[in-house]
C-alpha cells in the first residue's frame, strides 16, 4: 500500500481498541521470565559453547605478535578465531571501525579474538592468557584539540536523517554584528554509553552454510544484511532473530562484535557458541553517543524577535566517521531571517560515535535550550514568553513549507499552567527551603518524524484468531501491545484473539526499531496488511468489502451477520503488504513537540541537586497506547535526568579509551532520584504520517529534558554550568 495523500477516515478512527491505555500483552512473559531474550534460547542450542572476546588492550598502533599457545592449551577450550585465520571479512554498511580488529588497531577494545570453551569460565580464564605484543602509535583522543583543525563535515545520525555541513539563510554575520541584544556562549556535551540493561549478546548455531543468530538487536534485516556481507555469505543463509530485546537505545541498531564473533567461534568449535558482552564492552567496544562543543549565537531586536540564529556543533569519531547531528533541531524550532548551522568532525582514535537515542536532538537541545534560557533572562523576558515570541508556523529555511502540526506554544502554556510556573521567579537563587535553594526550569522538546516503509503478514484462523508476523522489534518499548491493538481494530475483534509474533528475519521486512519511527511505521504496516485481509475475508464470504462492518468478531453487511472465523473455515488466510510511503514527509515537515517543566532542589552548603518536579505536555500525534506512550516518556525523562547531572564516559585522554566503564562509575539514575513525573498528551491527529495518524514518541521525552533540569538549577542557584554534567563540584 502506497501513502501519498492525507488519510482520510479509516477502521482505526473507531478508537475501540487503539487509543485505549492498555497493558502490555508480553507482560506475564517478561515478569515471569519466559519471554526469551537473545542468551536464554538454551533449547534450540542445547550444547551451546561459550564465547569470550579479547579486546585490544591498546587504543592505536599494530598487533605485533600473538601467542595462543598456553590459551589453546587451557582447561575446556574448544576453539580460538583471531583476524589471522578468521578467513576473508567483508565490511558491513553500519560499523566504522571493524567488529574483529588486527593487526592494524583502530580503537581501544576493538575486538580481536574470540576464545570458545565449554563453560563460560573456561573461556574467560582462557581469554586472559592469549599473549599480545603490540606496537603503539601516537593517537588522537582529546576532542577540543582535533576540532582545531577539524573541517566542516556533513554526515547523518545513523538513522537515515542527513544534514549538509552547513547551512546558511540570509547573512547572520551582518544580522549579529547589528543586533542590540546578544548571547555567544559555549557548551560541551560529554560521552555518553547506552547502559541498557541487556547487553550485546548472541547465541549463534551453523547447520551446513545455514546460519541462525539469536540476538539483541534493534532493525532484524539492516543487521542481516550486514552480517552476511561481512561473513562473505548469502543472506539467504541467515536467520537472525530477536524476540526480546532488553533496550537498545541505538547500540542495538547494528550487529556489533558479539554476533559476528560468535558466528564465527560457532564455525570454528563446529558448535553453537553463547557469547554476551561484559560491561566494560560495552563502554569501548561497542559505539557512545559522542561528546559534543557547541556554539550558539543568538541576536535579537530590543523586543526579543530573534533577528539572528547560529548553531555550531563539533564531534569527534573514527576516520571515516560521522558528526553528531547536533545543529538538527536548530534549523527548525525558531523563527529568525538570518541563520547559520554548521557541524566540524574531528578524527579520534577513541571507541566509535554514533546513535544514541535521539543522536542530534538530545545533545543539541541541551545546548540550544540552556542558550534560550540565557537569552531570556538577558532579554528581561519569561523564557516561556520568549519562545512563544519566536515560534514559526513555517519550516524558517524553507518559509513555503509548513508544519503538518505544530502545537509547541500549546504543550508551554499548558505546561506552565499545570506546572505553577507562575510561582517561579525571574531572578535566580531567590527561593529558600531551610538549606535548599528551589528553582524551577523550562525547555522545548523537538523530535522530527521519520517514516519508513514496514511489511506485516498476518493471519486468520477458523477460530477466528489473527495473527500478526513482522521482523518489528520490541525492544521494551511496547510493539508487540500497539501491533496487536492495530489489527485487533482493523479485524475487529479483541486483544484476545490477536497474536503477534515479531523480530525474526522469516517474517516481512519491517521499520524496525530506531529513530522513533517505529511505532507509526510499523503498526501502518500491519494496518496495509490488515486492509487486504480484510478484502479477502469479504470476498471468502460473498460479502462487499467496501461496506462490510468488522465487529466483535463478526463481519456484518446490512442485516447479514458471518463470525469472521468462517471466512477460513476451508483453510488458513494469509496475506502480506507493506506500507510504502511517498513524499508527504517532504511536502509537509513532520516533527513532534513538547516542553518541559522540571523543579530542582539545591544544598546550599553540598551543591547536592535534587530534582523535586517532572512535567512534560507534548504534541506528537495520535497516541497509539497512552498507556506505553507514557512509558517511553517517563523513562526519556529519567535518562535525561541522567544527562543532565551524571552519566559522562571519562576519557584518558594519555591512553585513550572509557575509563568509568561499568555501571560503578557510569552514573545513571536510580529510582530514589526521580519524583513523580507527569506527562500529558494534547489531542493531535496527523493525517500525513500515516493511517494510523501516529508519530513517535520514544526519543521526543529525551529532547530537551536536560536542558530543563540544567535551567532549573540555574535558576535555584544563580550559578551557570555550560559543561554538562552539570555536578556539584562545577558550583565551586
Ligand atoms: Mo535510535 S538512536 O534510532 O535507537
Amino acid at each position: 500500500m502506497k501513502f501519498d495523500t492525507p488519510a482520510g477516515t479509516n477502521p482505526i478512527d473507531r478508537l475501540k481498541v487503539v487509543g485505549k491505555p492498555t497493558d502490555r500483552i508480553d507482560g506475564p512473559l517478561k515478569t515471569s521470565g519466559t519471554a526469551r531474550y537473545a542468551y536464554e534460547w538454551n533449547d534450540v542450542a542445547p550444547n551451546a559453547a561459550y564465547g569470550y572476546i579479547v579486546g585490544s588492550a591498546i587504543a592505536k598502533g599494530r598487533i605485533a605478535a600473538m601467542d595462543l599457545t598456553e590459551a589453546r592449551r587451557a582447561p575446556g577450550v574448544l576453539a580460538i578465531v583471531t583476524a589471522a585465520d578468521a578467513g576473508k571479512l567483508g565490511k558491513g554498511k553500519f560499523n566504522t571501525a571493524k567488529l574483529l580488529g588486527g593487526p592494524e588497531i583502530d580503537h581501544y577494545h576493538q575486538a580481536i579474538a574470540v576464545v570458545v570453551a565449554e563453560t563460560f569460565e573456561q573461556a574467560r580464564a582462557a581469554a586472559g592468557l592469549v599473549r599480545v605484543d603490540y606496537t603503539r602509535s601516537k593517537g588522537r583522543f582529546d576532542l577540543v584539540e582535533g576540532l582545531k583543525t577539524a573541517p566542516l563535515t556533513g554526515g547523518n545520525s545513523g538513522e537515515g536523517s542527513a544534514a549538509p555541513p552547513v547551512d546558511r539563510v540570509g547573512n547572520f554575520e551582518r544580522a549579529f554584528a547589528a543586533a542590540p541584544v546578544q548571547l555567544d556562549a559555549q557548551y560541551t556535551t560529554p560521552d555518553q554509553t547506552h547502559a541498557m540493561i541487556e547487553p550485546h549478546a548472541t547465541i549463534a548455531a551453523w547447520e551446513g552454510d545455514e546460519l541462525t543468530v539469536w540476538t539483541a538487536n534493534q532493525m532484524v534485516d539492516w543487521s542481516r544484511t550486514d552480517l552476511a556481507t561481512t561473513l562473505g555469505i548469502p543472506k539467504d543463509n541467515i536467520r537472525l532473530v530477536a524476540s526480546y530485546v532488553g533496550g537498545g537505545f541505538g547500540g542495538k541498531l547494528w550487529i556489533r562484535a558479539d554476533v559476528l564473533l560468535a558466528s564465527l567461534g560457532a564455525r570454528a568449535a563446529k558448535r553453537p557458541v553463547k557469547l554476551a558482552l561484559s560491561r566494560p564492552f560495552m563502554a569501548n567496544n561497542t559505539p557512545h553517543r559522542p561528546a559534543t562543543v557547541q556554539r550558539v549565537r543568538i541576536g535579537t531586536d530590543r523586543k526579543g524577535r530573534i533577528t539572528a540564529f547560529a548553531h555550531e556543533s563539533g564531534s569527534g569519531d573514527l576516520p571515516g566517521g560521522q558528526p553528531e547531528t547536533a545543529v538538527a533541531q536548530s534549523k527548525l524550532l525558531y523563527a529568525g531571517e538570518n541563520r547559520l548551522t554548521s557541524m566540524r568532525l574531528a578524527v579520534l582514535d577513541l571507541p566509535e560515535g554514533n546513535a544514541m537515542r535521539a543522536p542530534g536532538e538530545a545533545s543539541g537541545l541541551m545546548a540550544l535550550e540552556m542558550a534560550m534560557d540565557e537569552m531570556a533572562e538577558k532579554l528581561g523576558i519569561d523564557p516561556i514568553e520568549f519562545r512563544i515570541l519566536n515560534d514559526t508556523q513555517v519550516d524558517p529555511q524553507k518559509p513555503g513549507r509548513q508544519f503538518s502540526q505544530r502545537q509547541l506554544i500549546e504543550c508551554l502554556r499548558q505546561g506552565a499552567a499545570r506546572f505553577g510556573w507562575n510561582k517561579r521567579h525571574l531572578k535566580p537563587g531567590q527561593v529558600r527551603e531551610g538549606h535548599w535553594l528551589i528553582g524551577q526550569g523550562v525547555a522545548v522538546a523537538f523530535r522530527n518524524n521519520l517514516v519508513v516503509p514496514s511489511g506485516a503478514r498476518v493471519r486468520l484462523d477458523a477460530t477466528g484468531t489473527v495473527t500478526v508476523e513482522t521482523d518489528m522489534t520490541d525492544i521494551g518499548t511496547g510493539s508487540y501491545t500497539i501491533i496487536a491493538q492495530t489489527a485487533a481494530e482493523m479485524m475487529g475483534v479483541g486483544l484476545d484473539k490477536v497474536v503477534v509474533r515479531l523480530g525474526d528475519s522469516r517474517f516481512p521486512v519491517s521499520a524496525g526499531s530506531g529513530g522513533q519511527f517505529g511505532a507509526n511505521s510499523a503498526t501502518a504496516g500491519v494496518y496495509a496488511a490488515c486492509v487486504k485481509l480484510r478484502g479477502v475475508v469479504a470476498e471468502r464470504l460473498g460479502l462487499d468489502a467496501a461496506v462490510a462492518d468488522f465487529a466483535d468478531g463478526q463481519v456484518s453487511v446490512g442485516g447479514r451477520r458471518i463470525a469472521l472465523g468462517e471466512a477460513a473455515r476451508s483453510g488458513e488466510i494469509v496475506v502480506e503488504d507493506k506500507i510504502e510511503f511517498g513524499d508527504l514527509d517532504k511536502k509537509v515537515q513532520q516533527s513532534t513537540f513538547g516542553a518541559h517543566f522540571v523543579e530542582a532542589a539545591v544544598n546550599s552548603y553540598t551543591g547536592q541537586i535534587l530534582v523535586r518536579r517532572m512535567l512534560c505536555v507534548c504534541a506528537a500525534g495520535r497516541i497509539l497506547n497512552p498507556k506505553s506512550a507514557r512509558s517511553q516518556m517517563i523513562g526519556a525523562m529519567t535518562m535525561g535526568v541522567g544527562g543532565a547531572l551524571m552519566e559522562e564516559l571519562a576519557v584518558d585522554k594519555r591512553f585513550g579509551f572509557f575509563v568509568n566503564h561499568d555501571l560503578a562509575g557510569y552514573e545513571v539514575p536510580v529510582h530514589a532520584d526521580i519524583p513523580h513525573q507527569e506527562v500529558i498528551f494534547l489531542e493531535e491527529v496527523d493525517p500525513t504520517s500515516s493511517p494510523m495518524k501516529a508519530k513517535g514518541v520514544g526519543e521526543l521525552g529525551l529532547c530537551g529534558i536536560a536542558a530543563a533540569v540544567a535551567n532549573a538549577v540555574y535558576n535555584a542557584t544563580g550559578v551557570r554550568v555550560r559543561n554538562y554534567p552539570v555536578t556539584l563540584d562545577k558550583f565551586l
